[in-house]
C-alpha cells in the first residue's frame, strides 16, 4: 500500500496531506489570507510568493503530523488546475521536485475532483452514483459522479456568473464586513432575521435552466437594498441573514432537484461554502424530507486543503492509473 502525498496551491492556501488506502494520516495548512484582506480579494502574485515561502515548512509540518519519514512516501499528487495560474505553478514545481527526488510517480489532479474526494476520507467510498454540489469561492457546480476515477464526471451545471463564495465575499464587502466574507456573514447572520428582506431566488422560474446558478443579480439586489431607502429596524445582521437564506435555499433546492432528475439518493456537498451553517442545516432538513442521504465533510476538509488532493491521488494510485508525464503543467481552467 502506497502513502500518497497531496499538494494544493490553487488559491491562497498551501496545503499538504498524506493519505494511505483511504485513510488520512496527517496534514498541514498555511494560508496567506491575512495578506489579501486589505485588497478585499486574493491577489495572485501575493498568493504565489506566499506558497513559495510556505511550501517546505508545510511539507515538514504535514510529514510530522502524519508521523512519516520521506522514504515512506510512494507517490505525489498535485492540483494541476483549475485555479490561479501563478499559484498553481508553485505547487506543480514543488510536486515535481519531490517526486523526482524520491523517485516516485507524480499525478496531476483536478481541483474539483479533489473537493469531491475529501468526503471519502470521513464517510468512506462514494456509493455507485452520487450528486456532488461544489460551492466554493471559484465554483458553483453540480456533478453526477459514478466513480471518481474510472468514469467521467458529468458536469450537470455551473454558475452563469459569480460563484456562491464570491457572492458571499462581495456582499460582505457591501455590508462593511471583513474578508473573507463567507465566515463573516455566517457569524453575523446568527443574530439576524432571515425573513427580514425577501431577496428573489435567482433562476427559479420554469423558464430558467433547472439546475443553473447565478449570483450576480442577487449581489446587485443587496447593493440596491443597501443604497436605497432602508426599512426602519432592519439591521446589517438581518440583511446578511436574508442574503444567506437566499443562497442556501437556492443551492439546496437545485442540488435536490439534481438528485431527483438523476434518480440518485446521495448528495455530497463540498467547497468553502459547505462550511456555511445555514447551507448545512437547510440541506439536512430538506434531504431528510426527500429521503436523500447527505454527506458533508467536516469544515476543515470542505475548504481548500492538501488532504483532499492526497485523497484523489490515493484513489488514482489504487486504481492503477497512469502517472502524469514529466511535462505536466498547471492550467488555470480545466474542463
Ligand atoms: O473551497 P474554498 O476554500 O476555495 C476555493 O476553491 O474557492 O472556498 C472559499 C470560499 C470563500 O469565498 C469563502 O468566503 C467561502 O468559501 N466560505 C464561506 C464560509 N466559509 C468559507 N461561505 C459561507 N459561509 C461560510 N461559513
Ligand atoms: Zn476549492
Amino acid at each position: 500500500m502506497t502513502v500518497v502525498m497531496g499538494i494544493e496551491t490553487s488559491c491562497d492556501e498551501t496545503g499538504v496531506g498524506f493519505v494511505k488506502d483511504g485513510v488520512l494520516l496527517g496534514d498541514a495548512l498555511a494560508s496567506s489570507i491575512d495578506e489579501h484582506v486589505r485588497f478585499g480579494g486574493v491577489v495572485p502574485e501575493i498568493a504565489a510568493r506566499a506558497h513559495v515561502q510556505a511550501m517546505v515548512p508545510t511539507m515538514r509540518a504535514a510529514l510530522e503530523d502524519a508521523g512519516l519519514a520521506w522514504h515512506e512516501v510512494g507517490a505525489v499528487a498535485v492540483t494541476a488546475g483549475p485555479g490561479l495560474a501563478t499559484a498553481l505553478h508553485v505547487g506543480v514545481a514543488a510536486a515535481k521536485a519531490t517526486a523526482l527526488a524520491l523517485g516516485v510517480p507524480l499525478y496531476g489532479v483536478h481541483h474539483l475532483a479533489g473537493h469531491a474526494a475529501a468526503d471519502t476520507l470521513v464517510h468512506g467510498p462514494l456509493p455507485d452514483r452520487s450528486i456532488v454540489l461544489i460551492v466554493s469561492g471559484g465554483h458553483t457546480s453540480l456533478l453526477a459522479v459514478d466513480d471518481l476515477v474510472r468514469t467521467p464526471i458529468v458536469h450537470l451545471s455551473d454558475t452563469l456568473d459569480d460563484a456562491a463564495g464570491e457572492a458571499f465575499d462581495k456582499v460582505a464587502r457591501l455590508l462593511g464586513l471583513p474578508y473573507p466574507g463567507g465566515p463573516s456573514i455566517d457569524r453575523i447572520a446568527r443574530e439576524g432575521d432571515p425573513t427580514a428582506v425577501r431577496f428573489t431566488r435567482p433562476l427559479m422560474t420554469p423558464r430558467d435552466p433547472a439546475l443553473g446558478f447565478s449570483f450576480s443579480g442577487l449581489k446587485s439586489a443587496v447593493a440596491r437594498y443597501v443604497a436605497g431607502p432602508q426599512d426602519p429596524g432592519v439591521s446589517v445582521a438581518d440583511v446578511a441573514a436574508s442574503f444567506q437564506e437566499c443562497v442556501a435555499d437556492t443551492v439546496v433546492t437545485k442540488a435536490i432537484r439534481a438528485c431527483r432528475q438523476e434518480g440518485v439518493d446521495t448528495l455530497v456537498i463540498v467547497g468553502g461554502v459547505a462550511a456555511n451553517s445555514r447551507v448545512r442545516s437547510l440541506a439536512e432538513e430538506r434531504c431528510a424530507e426527500a429521503g436523500i442521504e447527505l454527506r458533508v465533510p467536516p469544515m476543515r476538509l470542505c475548504t481548500d486543503n492538501g488532504a483532499m488532493i492526497a485523497a484523489i491521488g490515493d484513489l488514482l494510485v489504487r486504481d492503477g492509473a497512469r502517472p502524469s508525464v514529466p511535462e505536466l503543467g498547471a492550467r488555470s481552467s480545466v474542463p
